[in-house]
């Protein structure tokens, strides 16, 4: 039987040299994104390595660990980005996902309810892996694949559990509610008609109460705070 190669991970070698695309830059608390052609396949880093401050570089640290464990447990899965490597401590770098994020106003996604039952299965299969993503009701991590499809993003707040324990199962029910909510959210967004009137009342409670409660969403806001105070003050972006 024809065996799959496995595939070599990324390290910095790889990179040096090459020029790439940046994605996003220079937004404080948030990695850095660059797009890099790397033997022939398109892969995203993602990086923290040139934030200034201890606070940034361990926000970068835990993030990157939490991203790389939870990557690591999905290797394989559909609907997931694939992991390339561990660049350095603080950047990992991850196949490129084409196609556009997934938005509740894209008419190719309202009432697309095959598209929020892939969403579901997804969320089911990273559960019977012991990965829970906890940042899922955020638009941004999830993008629509050219075929259509759902993928999921940003792991950066994921919790990995070993699903053989029974605890790991047990974590993984219990935390795994806050991705099955986020889940409601997405059918209240695109397939309102799929809900039962409980399950409405849910989801619209869910909307009014969006806000910091992920681990590194609440971090960056009470980093992003004196910012974004200043922000405020002067109208302007801080110059970094
Ligand atoms: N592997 C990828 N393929 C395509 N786009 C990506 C990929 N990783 C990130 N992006 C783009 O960058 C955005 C931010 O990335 P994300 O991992 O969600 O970082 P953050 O933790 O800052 O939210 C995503 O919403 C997506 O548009
Ligand atoms: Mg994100």
């Amino acid at each position: 039987m024809p065996r799959e190669r496995p595939i070599r991970e990324l390290t910095r070698a790889d990179i040096e040299g090459l020029h790439p695309e940046p994605m996003r830059i220079g937004i404080p608390h948030k990695s850095d994104l660059l797009l890099y052609r790397i033997r022939g396949e398109q892969v995203v880093l993602k990086g923290y390595g040139a934030k200034r401050g201890l606070c940034h570089r361990l926000l970068g640290l835990v993030c990157t660990t939490l991203e790389e464990r939870a990557l690591r447990a999905l290797a394989g899965m559909e609907g997931v980005p694939q992991f390339r490597g561990r660049i350095d401590r603080c950047c990992l770098a991850v196949a490129h996902v084409p196609g556009r994020r997934a938005r509740g106003s894209d008419p190719q996604l309202r009432g697309n309810e095959e598209f929020v039952r892939r969403l579901e299965c997804i969320v089911q299969q990273m559960h019977a892996r012991g990965v829970v993503h906890l940042d899922l009701r955020h638009r941004s991590n999830v993008r629509v694949a050219p075929d259509g499809q759902p993928i999921v993003l940003d792991f950066e707040s994921a919790l990995c559990f070993d699903p053989k324990w029974l605890v790991g199962r047990l974590a993984v029910r219990l935390l795994g509610k806050v991705d099955q909510l986020a889940v409601l959210k997405w059918q209240y967004r695109l397939c309102p008609h799929m809900l039962s009137d409980s399950q409405m009342r849910k989801a619209r409670l869910l909307d009014r109460l969006s806000g910091w409660w992920t681990p590194h969403r609440f971090i960056r806001g009470l980093l992003d705070g004196p910012a974004s105070r200043a922000r405020e003050l002067t109208g302007k972006r801080p110059v970094r």
